[in-house]
């Protein structure tokens, strides 16, 4: 069942072409993260997904129905930190836009209560927002898109200035929302862990076009058979990678310099490849397929570039 149904959504501003006739699902109870380059066109498509841009053509659909008629079906978070009162405490912020949507009474001070639980927030309840520390406020503005249970959350970078551990923190707390509490998720980021670790479904973006769409295990399964591993027997000099590098094969150095990865598309090619480290004196211990993680893909798809 898809949940959202985006057809030939386009958005110009001015020249710029932010969204340039994109069409997508998101399935049902499951996490689909929209990831891209900056200004590609992420928070543009979420933003028109949540009526708060209008799009200049294209059609959007929530469960089936025109997102404008089923809006109260969505609760979204967007970049940034102005999404909470910082004179509020957390309670007071989530009661408020309970209130804000007409809600309230004690049912929503239940379910204020089990929010607090399940984010681990119940000895902050009643501290002002202003004196919890990034992560704490992020997990509180993540708690009042819950507050009204809506049956999708979506989410414009969840974890964009956050600390490692913040990070783990926010990706427990989206698994618990998509497994314990079955809801859909959107989510927009840059953050390739988070993506590799929870995502079902992957969007990959560049200049207002989707240049991928797939299962996260699909996207890694697609990567697995080309990226080997060349262990050496000593460390790779810098002049030596400097040769290696101006053969024009993509190698990715590691281990103190002593991994070479690379990704081939042809098995031919490592015999070339072994050729032109024996060339530079380099001995070889072992070659092994390498695991692949989410970040080379991302890299192998848009062709370089990480954002952060
Ligand atoms: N309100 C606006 N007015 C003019 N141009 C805009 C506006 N919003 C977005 N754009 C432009 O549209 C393009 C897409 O921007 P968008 O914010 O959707 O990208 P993004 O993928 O979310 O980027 P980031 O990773 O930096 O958040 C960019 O070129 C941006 O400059
Ligand atoms: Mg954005």
């Amino acid at each position: 069942m898809k949940a959202i149904e985006v057809n030939n959504l386009t958005k110009n501003f001015g020249k710029t072409k932010a969204v340039d006739d994109i069409s997508f699902s998101a399935e049902e109870g499951k996490i689909t993260a929209i990831l891209g380059p900056n200004g590609s066109g992420k928070t543009t498509t979420i933003k028109s997904i949540c009526n708060i841009i209008i799009p200049d053509g294209g059609s959007i659909k929530i469960n089936g129905k025109s997102n404008i008629k089923s809006i109260d079906r969505i609760a979204a978070l967007f970049e940034g930190t102005r999404n909470l009162y910082w004179r509020l405490t957390p309670i007071e912020n989530l009661r408020y836009f309970a209130g804000i949507r007409g809600l309230g009474g004690k049912k929503i001070e239940l379910k204020i209560d089990e929010l607090m639980e399940r984010f681990n927030l119940t000895d902050k309840k009643n501290t002002l927002v202003n004196n919890l520390s990034r992560g704490m406020q992020q997990k509180v503005a993540i708690a009042m898109t819950l507050v009204c249970d809506t049956d999708i959350i979506i989410l414009d970078e969840p974890t964009l200035g956050l600390d490692v551990e913040s990070c783990l923190d926010i990706k427990e707390v989206l698994k618990s929302i998509s497994v314990d509490m079955k809801k859909t998720i959107l989510l927009s980021t840059h953050d390739m862990h988070l993506v590799q670790d929870i995502c079902d479904d992957v969007i990959i973006m560049a200049k207002g076009k989707i240049i991928a769409h797939d299962a996260m295990n699909n996207l890694l399964d697609m990567f697995r058979n080309m990226t080997y591993e060349f262990i050496l027997n000593k460390s790779v000099t810098d002049e030596c990678m400097k040769n290696l590098l101006e053969t024009g094969y993509e190698f990715y150095f590691s281990n103190n310099n002593t991994v070479l990865e690379i990704d081939i598309s042809d098995s031919q090619i490592i015999y070339n490849i072994i050729d032109l480290l024996r060339n530079n004196n380099l001995s070889i211990k072992e070659i092994k397929q390498s695991n692949i993680n989410f970040e080379r893909v991302y890299l192998n798809l848009t062709g370089g570039g990480v954002n952060k």
